[in-house]
């Protein structure tokens, strides 16, 4: 028994994307959101440090400022039409969130609060510029929050806690998704016009991560499932400053507060690596530098992390040698009580977490698997693109982590994830609802849930006796060794021989819970198939693209290669093996060079 609804647009995932674009669809259209979580648990909630805008509140800033910043942080592989669009649009859409009543933190004169943030730079002087826009170090939560209430007030519909496991299509068009309730176990099939994927990354396939449990490449797995491709998979970012072992973000606001990376042997080493804006630097190049420091020993008692220092005499000191001013040209100096009151839930996770007080003790980081640069490819409407030619699948769209514009090309410039959710989320939803406008509902198979059905029965059915948790531990292990922040050809041929034989594995899983209320067992086993697929798309891609280039670092093509390599891949994963193609990036003002930092 399916039980079946209909909706103009449907939007899978609550996030931030999927929020902004129920939020748009449902001015004209009825909007479903359906998520696998209650929506205020939704990833984005994690986001810390700030969105990204030249509102220039505290010094000279501006949006072209902001685009070469963000073209560079990609490693020039981001498409600069949709950079350029991105980046103009941020200004107005930080406002409207500020208009919905965001409590974003505030200057001494009531504006909203701006910080430094690694790759933000004064493109006249190379320094770091205030263009990190925050409330506190909590700004993803806000956004999640606010977005949520004026969803609400909108008359979206909340279908929580539903598990979408696959995209209907029919005539090559997006006709609705199927979904599982988790409280029932049962089907459910929701008919619509138009689908917007706003799903989320994948971050689980590396075992320290900042990625919620719940971020398991579902949108990317379904589509790929269907038939279409991924843009850029090997792009994957590793955040610097993760907790040690844990993985959990801690925020580059606090590089951009003055916090500074330490060495074994009480050096800030980052000044080594990048001269002009130090441990501000893009994120792929922090977290290098931090590998290169722990492989040649300079890690804290030759173990794998180093210590992000944010005491108020560390910071101190180090803008005193730095020559930092404040915006108003006074010199740059903090105390406890100012840290404190910008950065509460650093304090707080240093506290729980590490039992340690930050103001007053240098906390363990390592680089930790942060963001999914690639994704399902889409145009900077939000539009899915299925081939070389960017030819528009009707009716499907894409938005945030789970989708590629590409606006991050080959390395996210921090602050622009929650960017892209609020830009790309807005006008996925603009376009879904009028595409739904102009189309009739199309007819539905009658085996419409049938695939979906099929991976549950075969999950339930298997006699096998692996366990879950030994072939994700396994998946995990080898990716962050093998596929993490450097990479080789022996590295990756050994990851991809792993996967294979833990997707065979994967097949003879041992189920212990048959029910159907809340059978959170299948449902991670199925989760597991998703990243156990989007792992190998990654790898494979990886394998191919023989040179360095952003947060794809090998050792064996140490070179970035322009010639050889300025293009995005596609990834299709086909019954022989993963296809892979090229599509050409879109260049407009800035020519690719080296990048100095
Ligand atoms: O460091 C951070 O607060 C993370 C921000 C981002 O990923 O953009």
């Amino acid at each position: 028994m399916v039980d079946y609804h209909q909706f103009d647009v449907v939007v899978v995932g609550a996030g931030g994307a999927g929020l902004m674009a129920a939020l748009y669809a449902s001015k004209g259209a009825s909007t479903a959101v359906l998520s696998k979580l209650y929506p205020s648990r939704s990833h984005t909630g994690t986001a810390q440090g700030g969105v990204g805008a030249a509102l220039g509140n505290l010094e000279e800033d501006h949006p072209e400022w902001h685009t070469y910043d963000s073209v560079k942080g990609s490693d020039y592989l981001g498409d600069q039409d949709a950079i350029e669009f991105m980046c103009f649009e941020a200004v107005q859409a930080v406002y409207e969130l500020e208009h919905y009543g965001l409590p974003f933190s505030r200057t001494p004169d009531g504006k909203i609060a701006q910080r430094p943030f690694g790759g933000h730079t004064n493109n006249v002087t190379g320094k770091p510029v205030t263009r990190a826009c925050y409330a506190a170090d909590r700004t993803g939560h806000m956004i999640l929050q606010t977005l949520y209430q004026q969803c609400i007030k909108n008359h979206v519909q909340f279908f929580d806690e539903y598990q979408v496991l696959d995209l209907i299509v029919v005539n090559g068009a997006a006709a609705g998704v199927v979904a599982l309730r988790l409280l029932t176990g049962e089907l459910h099939v929701f008919h619509a016009k138009s689908v917007i994927f706003a799903t989320g990354g994948h971050g689980r396939v590396w075992e320290i991560t900042s990625n919620a449990y719940a971020y398991t490449g579902d949108g990317l797995a379904i589509s790929l499932r269907r038939g279409l491709p991924a843009e850029d998979p090997e792009f994957f970012q590793f955040h610097p400053t993760g907790i040690f072992k844990l993985g959990i973000l801690i925020t580059e606001g606090v590089r951009g507060e003055g916090g500074v990376l330490i060495n074994d042997q009480g050096e800030r080493f980052m000044p080594r690596y990048a001269p002009t804006v130090k441990d501000l630097a893009s994120r792929d190049v922090v977290s290098r530098s931090m590998y290169l420091e722990m492989r040649e020993g300079r890690g804290i008692g030759g173990k794998r992390f180093l210590y992000l220092d944010m005491r108020p005499e560390t910071v101190n000191k180090y803008a005193a040698i730095d020559g930092r001013k404040r915006p108003n040209g006074q010199p740059y100096s903090t105390t406890a009580e100012e840290l404190l009151s910008k950065l509460p839930d650093i304090v707080d996770f240093s506290r729980t977490y590490l039992g340690i007080d930050p103001v007053s003790q240098p906390l363990p980081v390592q680089p930790t698997a942060h963001y999914t640069m690639g994704g399902i490819p889409t145009n900077k409407f939000g539009q899915v693109v299925i081939d070389e030619a960017s030819t528009v699948m009707p009716g499907f769209y894409a938005a945030g982590e789970v989708a590629c514009v590409s606006v991050h090309g080959a390395n996210r410039l921090g602050t622009n994830s929650l960017l892209d959710l609020i830009v790309f989320g807005k006008h996925a939803g603009l376009q879904a609802a009028e595409y739904a406008r102009g189309a009739d509902f199309q007819a539905l198979p009658a085996d419409a849930a049938d695939f979906a059905r099929q991976q549950l029965d075969q999950i339930l059915n298997s006699t096998g006796t692996e366990k879950v948790l030994d072939i994700d531990h396994e998946m995990k292990s080898v990716m962050f060794e093998d596929v993490g922040v450097f990479r080789t050809e022996e590295s990756m041929q050994r990851a991809l021989a792993k996967l294979e034989e833990l997707k065979q594995r994967h097949r003879h899983i041992q189920v212990r819970d048959r029910g159907k209320i809340f059978n959170t067992e299948v449902i991670n086993i199925w989760e597991l198939g998703n990243l156990l697929d989007v792992a190998t798309v990654v790898t494979n891609a990886a394998l191919a693209r023989k040179e360095s280039r952003g947060g794809h670092a090998r050792e064996d093509f140490p070179k970035r290669d322009d010639a050889g390599w300025l293009k995005h891949t596609l990834a299709w994963m086909q019954p022989g093996g993963v296809r892979l193609s090229y599509k050409p990036v879109t260049i407009t003002k800035f020519q690719p060079k080296e990048r100095v930092y």
